[in-house]
């Protein structure tokens, strides 16, 4: 085994919103990639905390009327709890703003300074003459100066996506008070990334991960690197060493939190962080969002190199998400919510789970939406790995009370050996759908052999030849159980004890999967994968579509205001109906006879779905009596009934009045 511990982490949640599928995105596939490599035999430790400095939480905490850090560690547990219900188990989640952060990125960042990487320079900053402060990164927006789309003071967020150095924003305007800023003269420091520009091109030469991070990163450096300003004036963060007025930007601590966090696992596990963080050939790997590669392979590995530490073996970076095939925004309502809409629902981990592994390769974009995850959990995990499961348990357990005496053949154990093989190094190659792919096509062997062998039939004619299905079958569903423990934790556990194991899953390797099972009775089974059924479907769509469609009628403009003058202009009078009649040919109109006091309307209504024309006589309503008369299905109309809402109810005084009584 290797000495050194195989090191993942995950991109760091910011503390300022709930979870969502966004972020799972990254961490199922890196929980799934941990099991993984465990169930192979490494020593793997996982890796993660939250993200607490930077500006969005400062302005929330402004907002709330409280502080950061309460914000902080009010999502920190939730980031907590959460990553805990999707069975996303990290050896440590550590807080950037703890102790242990801030004393690294004070010792890094002197190293860099002591070394010569870091130096002074005046620069334009803006800032708010009414909110009398600077404005670093969220506190501003404006217009991006490269593509003129509406940008955030350090990112182009709207348009070309591009990192804006403090000062380069257009039309700065402060995001407190709206009010124009104005550019200030303030000493920062900067971090002298372009000299790094040689020894990053080797380093992403050798670097592993997916593409997409690593031809990005490559394209990058192949252009002008620009230095960064890694000081901004704010209270909240690590201070910058030696100047007390300024802390460093929320990118230089943010990833040294990974190495915090390390520290603060050794420091409980007796270990060594060292092991993980020094040296050269570290084991190092980051899952992250495509969206955070610049950070994680140019800006990090550089800070990495230039203050003595060892650089990271691989970056994962996943691809983005979309809900019903548009942009994921949760300002538009194309979110779905970790919790409240998934969770909450009684949906299990393992689905979600299942389904951000295996719809489509971890570097793509991907698309969620709740008919496309109905129909993979019931077409592939409940019709093939479950019911081949089921199947295999329940026929035995029916006609040998358990698992029957004798071998497996070897045509299965060299199949399941093939599989194991297969997954593995597909896994290896971060290439998850295929890996999840490759255990579903086990499983559906698995289902065509059972069906070939018909052993329902074989009870009858030849018990000895049943057995020996049955045995094969049960073989593979230990091993299809082993495999697919990474991807449906909770699950797989329990087909497991099913199975008759005693040993926690997670405790087996997977030459486990070639070990037979011990003859003897095992438990009744039980159904493990369920149905999702249309009516939870629709539910669960219907709650995202009302979302987006509450979100989008705030967006739409309201109704103009009026004056009381302006409503005084209108006319309104109770009336009684002494006729209705349906129009010809109409069947939304009504043509009715008004009484209001010493007069009577002909008035054309639009309410014949809602109401029968001889329920209608008689009745009080209240009508608008100075519309200008129109002519509807050519026949005059000279006023207007009052209803109210889709089903057109009418409008009536609470207690008699005569008709003819003024509206006031
Ligand atoms: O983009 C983000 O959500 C950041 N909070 C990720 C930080 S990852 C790391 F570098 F710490
Ligand atoms: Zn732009």
């Amino acid at each position: 085994m290797n000495s050194r511990p195989l090191l993942v982490t995950c991109g760091l949640p910011y503390t300022n919103g709930p979870c969502h599928l966004g972020h799972l995105r990254t961490y199922v596939p890196a929980d799934f990639y941990v099991r993984f490599m465990r169930r192979k035999g490494e020593e793997v430790v996982f890796i993660c905390g939250s993200d607490n400095h930077g500006t969005p939480i400062v302005v929330s905490a402004e907002k709330e009327g409280t502080t950061p850090r309460q914000i902080s560690e009010r999502y920190h547990t939730h980031f907590s709890d959460t990553f805990t219900k999707m069975q996303v188990h990290f050896d440590h989640f550590g807080m950037t703003d703890d102790p242990t952060t801030h004393a690294r990125t004070k010792h890094l960042v002197s190293r860099l300074i002591d070394r010569g990487y870091v130096y002074p320079k005046i620069i334009q900053q803006a800032y708010c003459t009414k909110c009398q402060k600077f404005l670093p990164d969220r506190y501003l927006e404006g217009i991006c100066p490269h593509c003129k789309k509406p940008a955030r003071g350090d990112e182009c967020d709207q348009g070309c996506g591009k990192h804006l150095e403090p000062g380069e924003i257009l039309e700065p305007t402060c995001k407190i008070c709206g009010n124009r800023a104005e550019y200030r003269e303030q000493e920062h420091f900067f971090f002298k990334l372009s000299g790094f520009q040689d020894w990053l091109r080797e380093y992403l030469g050798k670097l592993k991960g997916t593409d997409n991070a690593i031809n990005y990163a490559l394209g990058w450096v192949n252009e002008d690197l620009h230095d960064w300003c890694i000081t901004r004036t704010l209270e909240w963060g690590v201070k910058f060493p030696g100047h007390d007025d300024l802390v460093v930007y929320v990118w230089v601590d943010a990833p040294i939190g990974y190495i915090g966090f390390t520290e603060e696992w050794a420091a409980k596990t007796g270990r060594d962080w060292k092991d993980c963080w020094c040296g050269e050939n570290t084991r190092v790997t980051h899952f992250i969002g495509q969206d955070i590669t610049y950070h994680h392979c140019v800006f990090w590995p550089a800070m990495l190199h230039g203050a003595g530490y060892g650089t990271p073996y691989a970056v994962v970076a996943s691809g983005m998400l979309k809900i019903d095939d548009h942009k994921f925004s949760k300002s538009r309502g194309y979110v779905v919510w970790t919790n409240e809409d998934y969770l909450d629902q009684g949906l299990p981990a393992d689905y979600l789970r299942y389904y951000l592994l295996s719809y489509t390769s971890h570097t793509k974009e991907m698309n969620f939406s709740w008919q496309l995850f109905q129909e993979r959990i019931n077409n592939e995990v409940v019709n093939n790995l479950g019911n081949f499961i089921y199947r295999s348990l329940h026929l035995s357990q029916k006609q040998f009370g358990g698992v029957p005496e004798g071998a497996v053949e070897q045509e299965i154990l060299d199949r399941i050996n093939e599989a194991i093989g297969q997954v593995t190094g597909l896994v290896e190659a971060y290439d998850f759908k295929g890996a999840v792919d490759a255990i579903l096509v086990l499983s559906a062997w698995g289902n065509t052999y059972i069906q070939s062998k018909e052993p329902w039939k074989l009870a009858k004619t030849d018990q000895a030849a049943m057995a020996q299905v049955m045995r094969n079958c049960l073989q593979l569903a230990k091993a299809l159980t082993l495999l697919i423990e990474p991807v449906m934790p909770e699950r797989a556990g329990l087909i497991w004890s099913q199975l008759g194991q005693d040993s926690l899953i997670a405790n087996n390797g997977f030459s486990a999967g070639l070990e037979p099972l011990s003859p003897g009775p095992l438990p009744a089974p039980s159904i493990v994968f369920s149905k999702i059924d249309d009516k939870m479907t629709q539910e669960l769509d219907k709650r995202l579509r009302d979302r987006i469609d509450a979100l989008d009628a705030e967006k739409k403009p309201k109704t103009p205001e009026i004056s009381i003058e302006e409503f005084a202009k209108v006319e309104m009078k109770t009336g009684k109906i002494l006729s209705a009649e349906q129009v010809p040919k109409s069947a939304k109109l009504l043509k009715l006879q008004v009484s209001i006091g010493d007069e009577v309307r002909q008035i054309v209504s639009g309410i014949a779905q809602f109401h029968k024309p001889e329920e209608l006589v008689g009745k009080d309503v209240v009508v608008c009596t100075n519309l200008k008369p129109a002519k509807i299905f050519g026949i005059e109309s000279n006023g207007m009934i009052l209803a109210a809402g889709d089903n057109a109810s009418l409008l009536r005084p609470e207690t008699p009045v005569p008709s003819g009584t003024k509206i006031r």
